[in-house]
Parts: C-alpha cells; structure tokens; sequence
C-alpha cells in the first residue's frame, strides 16, 4: 500500500502528518484518508480534522472505536465505507464528541441497536444514504430518542430500496425523525431513491417538520399512494424547496376528480403556498402519459403561492394554452421557469405574461419553430410582457427565423441563446439590448452577416467593457466567396474576435467552393487568392469572345479565299481535260425543254449557252446535249432521255408552264432525280409551285434558280451567263469528284 502511493504524499506522511497517520492512512493537511479494516489503530495527529475511513468491517466497530483516543474528539468530519455484519452496534460513535457531519454507509448493514448514535451531540448532519438494505423499523427507534439533538439535516438517499417492499412515511417516520421529544431542528432532508407504499403529508404536517425543514429531496423515488394531499388545510410554513423530479407519483388526478378543474388546485394545494423552488422535473416521461397539452384557463388569484423557481423540464409538455391568473403575490414572486426539453410546441404569451418578474426563463430544447411558423403572430409577442427578463434560453428549437421585434421589450436581457436553431439571418432587431452580456447564435445556419448587423453588434460592444459582452457566432455554415457580404462577414469576425467575439478559434469555419477553411487560419488569404484567380478568368471571359470572333473572321476568310482558289484550280482542271479530251462525259450538261419552248431555247439560250462554256473553258467541244441536236432518230424517246442524262454531268431544265404540263418532261424530271444528277432550273416564265409536279417543286424548294428575262432585246439571264456557266462547271467538278468516289 505504502509504496505504492505517490512520491508527494509519501513526503506529506513523513513530514507534515509523521506522526499523524498510521501506515494504512494518506493525510493531506487536516484531511486523512485510511483503508483499514479497523479503525482502532489508526493514530491521528492534532490537526486532523476530517477523516475518510474506507473498507470498514462494522462487525469490528465498538464503543473503543473512537473512543480511547482523545484525537477523535477534534475530528469534525467523519465518511464511513463499511462492508460486511448486518448490525451496527450501540454506542459505536462514542468520543466523536466534536462531530459535525458524520456520512455512514454500509450496503450490508439491516438493523441498527437503538443507542447507536449516543454521543453524537454536536452533529448537524448524518449522510446515512446508501444503506440500501437497513430496515425502517430499526432506523425510526432509533431516531425515536434523545440522540442527534442538533441535527438540521439528514440523507436517508436510498434506504431500504434494494428490498422488494416499500416503505411507509407515516406518523411513526416523521415524528421520530423530528424528535419526539427533542424537537430537533431539521431543515433539510433527503429521502430521494426510497420506494414509499404510502406518503402522509398530514403526518408530515403534524409531526412538526413544517416547522423546521426547509427543503425536501424526493427525487427518483417511487410514492404509490399520497395520503392527506387535498386533505393539509394548512401551509407547510417552513417548506421552501420541494424536488421530485424524476419520481414516479401516483396519478392524484384520478384519486381527486377535484382536482380536474383548476379552481380547486389552490384549496388542495395549500400545503405549498410557501414553496418558494419547486422543481418537476421528469415527471411525464415515467409514467408513460400522453403528452401533456393544457388548454385548461385557471383563476389562482386566490392561491398565495410564494413560487419563485418553477422547474418543469422533461415532461413531455407539448401545449400551454392556458390563461391562469395569478394571484398579485405569485405575479410578483415568480423569476425562474424552465420548460427545457419538453415538446413543446406552442406557450401562450398569456401563459408567461402574468408572472411580471420573470427574470429567468429556459425554453430550450423545445419545439417551438411550430410556434414561430404556425403562430408567429403570438411568437412575436411571447416575452413581450416579461420585460424584467435577464436570461431567456430559446436554444435547441429548431427556429428558423426571430421575428424583428422579438425582444424590443426585453431591454434588461443579460443573456439570450438562440443557439442551435435554424437561424440563417439575423434582421431582428437587438439595437436596444443594452444590458447584453451574452449573446449565443452558435449552430445555426448564418452564412453571412450583412452590414446593419454587424454595426448594431458592434455599436452594442462599444457602448461596453470589451469583456462585458460575447457574442457567439461560432459553428455556422459562413461562405467564403468573391461576394462582398461574405468577405465582408469573415474580415469582421476576424478583427473582432479579440473583442466581443466568443472563441474558440477554430470553430470558426467556412466553406470556399467545397473546402473547409478555418477563418482564423487561412480563410481570408485563400480566399484572396480564389477570388484574384476568378477576376482574372473574368476579365479573359469578356475579352475572349471579342479575340474569338476576329479570329472566327480571319479563319473564314482564309478558308474562303482556300475554297475559291481550290474551285478555280479544279474549273482550270476540268477546261485542261476538257480541251485534252480527257473529259470522262460526253457534255457538261444536258437542256431538257418542252417542244412548246423550242423557239427560244433552240435559237437563243441553246447557242449562247454552249458558246459561255466553250469561252469558259477554252474548247470547240459542244458542251450541252439536247434533244433536237443528240437524240439519235428511231430510238426509243425514254431510251434516247436517259443515255442524254448519263452523258450529261448536270441537267438543266427550261421550266414554263407547259413544260410543266408534258408528260415527258416529267419523264425527264424523274429521271434526273432517280439518277442524282445535279439539276439546275432555269425559268422560262412565271410557273406558280402547284403548276409544277411533285418532283419538279422539290427541287425548286431546295435548290436556287436561274430566269430568263424577255427585254426589248431579245431577252437575257438573271444571273448572268458567266456566273451560270461557273456554277455549271463547279457542279460538274462536284459530280465528277462524287463518281469518283463511287
Ligand atoms: C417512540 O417513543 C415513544 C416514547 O418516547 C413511544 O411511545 C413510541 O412508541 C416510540 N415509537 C417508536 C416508533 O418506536
Ligand atoms: C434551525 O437551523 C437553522 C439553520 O441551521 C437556523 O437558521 C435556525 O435558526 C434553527 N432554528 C431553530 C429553532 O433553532
Ligand atoms: C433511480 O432509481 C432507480 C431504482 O428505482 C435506480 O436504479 C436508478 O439508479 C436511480 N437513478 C438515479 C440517477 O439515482
Ligand atoms: C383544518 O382542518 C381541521 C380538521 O381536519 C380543522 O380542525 C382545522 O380547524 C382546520 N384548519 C383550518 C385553518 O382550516
Ligand atoms: C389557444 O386557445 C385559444 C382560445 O382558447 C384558441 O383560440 C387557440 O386556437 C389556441 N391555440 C392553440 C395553438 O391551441
Ligand atoms: C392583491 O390582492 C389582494 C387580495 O387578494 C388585495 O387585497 C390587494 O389589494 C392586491 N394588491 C395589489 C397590489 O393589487
Ligand atoms: C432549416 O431551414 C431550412 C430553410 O430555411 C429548411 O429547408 C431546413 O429543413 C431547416 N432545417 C431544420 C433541421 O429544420
Ligand atoms: C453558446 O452555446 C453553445 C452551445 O450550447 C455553447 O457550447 C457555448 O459555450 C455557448 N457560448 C457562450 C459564449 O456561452
Ligand atoms: C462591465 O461589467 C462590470 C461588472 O461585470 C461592471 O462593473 C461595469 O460597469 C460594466 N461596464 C459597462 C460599460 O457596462
């Protein structure tokens, strides 16, 4: 054990307390420490004071415990951890003369011998939790004595609660615990973790405790039947706190049909007029209930409730609705409710107006983003009458939006956590929170902080010592972009940090296109550089278009001057095979005409046409094929058509109207077309498109056309000869390059 302790304690023991410990004991100044079986050897040194004794055997505890060394005289604070033997023997405590606070707890310990606590004179306060299997009976014969006459309080935390059976607090429990007839002096008493069979408050009452104690722990206990409640016609005069949370009651609603209505709350509850704190927490979730929804309007105005706290956390409330008048003391009193981690999901202002000193009020983790978008109207106004209002909590409520005159009355606000909502701006207004110490928007979902609210911020810091107000604005989504708020937001929190800003540092993030910067990192130089890069791509998108386009220009007419010079190369080809006879057609192009159009064809277009194309390509060669010159007599017509049309490179068509009616031409037309031969329409006359047949307006729809125009001298083309005659010899270079291919 010894050589095991630390290097300093062992220094401690062999100088400070060389005397003062025994080897099983640690002494650390006036506080020694010891784990021993028995006590009795322990020596202790002057100035010990408080004594922790750790792996007791109780069946070793005697009246010689403590009593044959007068040191124990000085202890004042004496924690026992006993193991093992059922009994705790009489006057075991003797010469602790000096005692003040004695803990005992032995998980084994049933009964206790009635002189057990003789001596114990000057004891204020006996902790005997724990001692989870000591039998009631035993332990109120021995509170039914003269022992323990200056005692205010007492911890009975878990007696008896690890037996199946429960207990009873009745008669027989208070009054030997208030002393028969010492009348001690209890102000304060623990008796949370205990199951109670039954709870008489009227025994409570009668036995005299309202006169001393002062606040009474119930918490996590388990009450199956409350007698005398609705039954007390008096306050318990000296009851200030009361806490049961987390215990199971039994349902008083059913045993007092009474107390369904509210107006008869005040004649039952006149026990706890004087109840200053009263904490319920976790009463609604043991006992399985529907969630609580009180719409229920009460007059207490005749119920002097002196509450101040009011504490009703974890209960599954999920509406208060409810208008209960006050009576004009309670409105005075009341300064402290939390509501914290219910459901709730709409509070009338009128529920929270009447208590008009409401200094403190928790609603956090709640649901009351339903409030705020079903009910904003009654949102916007729930402080609004608790204008003494220093800490309101409105954290954990998923609200996504605070209405711009939330708070504009609750000038004396300290501290407002709004923390954890869904909050993403901040347009309400805080200018006249003067009195602001802390201001919690921590977790919600601001990207940015636009230019008023940074100001009203700041001109509230200002107006303060810089460690007089924290604003929290840490943990939100902030957006580093190019976009001036953003920037702005994250240079603002960046030169107030040391100021008025909450740290820590480093949760203050943002996101820049995806990546996570730490704003008191690098944040602000990345995102410099992104945005220097962004100006730049920018500044190129608005010139390259414009660099584009001349270079579009240039490349257009490159390829076009290419193109001309490459079709001029290939006519001066095709006029150099042609005038070497190499050319693989018989003509360039065939004229199809009706015998109605023979006169003009034939004496005037026929001729110039083939002489253009000789002076085009330098050749005698008759260059166009048409009937009246190439079809060979006695032939077939059809025949004699289609070798001219195979001969041809490209079919020129003299429409008119009765070209259009021949059924030969239209023999011609088709045979072009089944053919894929080039075909170029030159009109002889205005020919409407539904005088044409199918085939013949096809081609007109796809293909552009050449006129003839009579004039007073003799008529002429439109476009002109040498431009037909080009397109002629380009068309031909193009069918010639596509047999080619074939
Ligand atoms: C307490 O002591 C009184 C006498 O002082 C006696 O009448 C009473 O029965 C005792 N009660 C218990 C529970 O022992
Ligand atoms: C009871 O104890 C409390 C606190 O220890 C003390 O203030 C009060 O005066 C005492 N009452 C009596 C009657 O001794
Ligand atoms: C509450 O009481 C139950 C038994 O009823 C026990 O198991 C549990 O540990 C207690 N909880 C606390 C926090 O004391
Ligand atoms: C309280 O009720 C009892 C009877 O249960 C009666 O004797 C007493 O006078 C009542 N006290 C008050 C203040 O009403
Ligand atoms: C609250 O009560 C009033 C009047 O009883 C009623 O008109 C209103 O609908 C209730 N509001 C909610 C949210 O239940
Ligand atoms: C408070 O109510 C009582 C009656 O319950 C009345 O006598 C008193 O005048 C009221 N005080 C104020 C300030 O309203
Ligand atoms: C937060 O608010 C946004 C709209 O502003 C909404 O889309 C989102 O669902 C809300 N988130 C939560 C957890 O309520
Ligand atoms: C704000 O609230 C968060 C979350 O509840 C908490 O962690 C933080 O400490 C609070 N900030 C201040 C300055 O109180
Ligand atoms: C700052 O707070 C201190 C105490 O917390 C107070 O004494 C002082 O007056 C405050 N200063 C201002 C300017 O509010």
């Amino acid at each position: 054990m010894y050589s095991t302790l630390p290097l300093t304690l062992r220094v401690c023991m062999f100088i400070a307390c060389s005397s003062a410990c025994s080897t099983s004991c640690v002494c650390i100044e006036d506080k020694a420490t010891c784990i021993t079986s028995d006590p009795s050897k322990i020596v202790l040194n002057e100035n010990i004071r408080e004594v922790v004794l750790q792996d007791i055997e109780s069946s070793l505890l005697s009246e010689q415990t403590f009593s044959t060394n007068p040191q124990w005289s000085k202890v004042e604070t004496l924690k026992i951890f006993a193991v093992g033997y059922k009994f705790l023997a009489n006057r075991v405590f003797t010469g602790l003369s000096g005692l003040t606070y004695l803990g005992f707890h032995n998980e084994n310990m049933h009964f206790m011998k009635k002189n057990t606590f003789s001596g114990l004179n000057n004891l204020k306060e006996l902790d005997f939790s724990n001692n989870i299997r000591l039998r009631v009976s035993s332990f109120k014969k021995i509170m039914n004595s003269t022992h323990l006459p200056r005692l205010n309080k007492l911890r009975l935390n878990g007696m008896y609660s690890a037996e199946v059976d429960a207990i009873d607090a009745n008669n027989d429990l208070f009054q030997s615990v208030a002393g028969r007839d010492i009348k001690r002096n209890i102000t304060h008493l623990d008796i949370s973790n205990i199951n109670f069979r039954d709870f008489n408050f009227d025994a409570f009452f009668k036995s005299g405790l309202c006169n001393t104690v002062h606040e009474i722990y119930l918490r996590n206990a388990t009450i199956q039947n409350m007698h005398g409640f609705g039954y007390v016609n008096e306050s318990c005069s000296s009851l200030k706190i009361i806490d049961i949370s987390d215990s199971q009651l039994p349902n008083i609603l059913r045993h007092h049909s009474a107390m369904s209505t509210l107006a008869s709350l005040c004649r039952l509850t006149i026990f706890y007029f004087n109840v200053e704190e009263l904490y319920m927490n976790g009463l609604g979730t043991k006992k399985n209930t529907p969630p609580l929804q009180d719409d229920r309007d009460g007059d207490l105005r005749s119920c002097p409730y002196r509450l101040r706290t009011f504490s009703l956390e974890n209960n599954l409330i999920k509406r208060l609705n409810s208008t209960v008048k006050l009576h004009n003391q309670t409105q005075k009193t009341m300064e402290w409710i939390s509501l914290s981690g219910n459901i709730l999901e709409f509070i009338s202002p009128q529920f929270l107006c009447q208590s008009m000193n409401l200094k403190y009020l928790d609603l956090s983790g709640n649901h009351l983003h339903k409030m705020q978008e079903y009910y904003e109207d009654q949102f916007k106004i729930l402080t609004k009458y608790n204008t003494k209002l220093k800490v309101l909590k409105l954290n954990r409520n998923g609200i996504s939006c605070i209405p711009f005159n939330m708070f504009l009355t609750n000038n004396e606000l300290e501290e407002l956590d709004l923390s954890h909502n869904n909050i993403s701006s901040l347009d309400f207004h805080i200018g006249l929170l003067t009195n602001l110490k802390v201001l919690n928007l921590s977790y919600n979902a601001i990207s940015y902080i636009d230019a008023k609210a940074r100001a009203t911020m700041q001109q509230l810091a200002a107006a303060k010592n810089p460690q007089n107000l924290t604003i929290d604005l840490s943990n939100m989504p902030y957006i580093c972009s190019c976009d001036d708020n953003h920037i702005e937001t994250i240079k603002w929190i960046h030169r107030n940090l040391d100021t008025f800003i909450a740290r820590p540092r480093e949760d203050y993030i943002c996101t820049l296109q995806g990546e996570r910067l730490y704003i008191f990192q690098n944040a602000l130089e990345k995102t410099n550089a992104y945005c220097r890069e962004q100006n730049i791509k920018r500044n190129l998108a608005i010139c390259l278009p414009i660099v584009c386009v001349f270079l579009l220009i240039g490349l257009l007419i490159f390829f076009k001057t290419q193109r001309s010079r490459r079709r001029k190369r290939e006519r001066k080809n095709l006029r150099s095979q042609i005038e070497l006879g190499e050319f693989p057609m018989k003509f360039v192009a065939f004229l199809s005409f009706s015998s109605d159009d023979a006169e003009l064809v034939v004496n005037t277009i026929l001729p110039k046409l083939n002489s253009e194309l000789q002076l085009k390509t330098g050749t005698n060669r008759v260059l166009v094929c048409s009937g009246d010159r190439h079809f060979r007599p006695g032939y077939a017509l059809g025949e004699e058509i289609i070798r001219c049309i195979e001969d041809s490179a490209v079919i020129i068509m003299a429409v008119s109207k009765h070209f259009c009616q021949k059924e030969w031409c239209r023999k011609e037309v088709q045979e072009t077309y089944d053919q894929n031969k080039p075909i170029v329409l030159l009109f002889l006359e205005r020919v409407e498109p539904d005088e044409m047949g199918k085939v013949l307006r096809k081609v007109f729809n796809r293909y552009a056309h050449a006129s003839w125009i009579p004039d007073t001298d003799g008529g002429h083309i439109e476009p002109d000869w040498p431009i037909l005659c080009d397109a002629l010899l380009d068309l031909t270079v193009a069918e010639l390059e596509k047999n080619r291919v074939h």
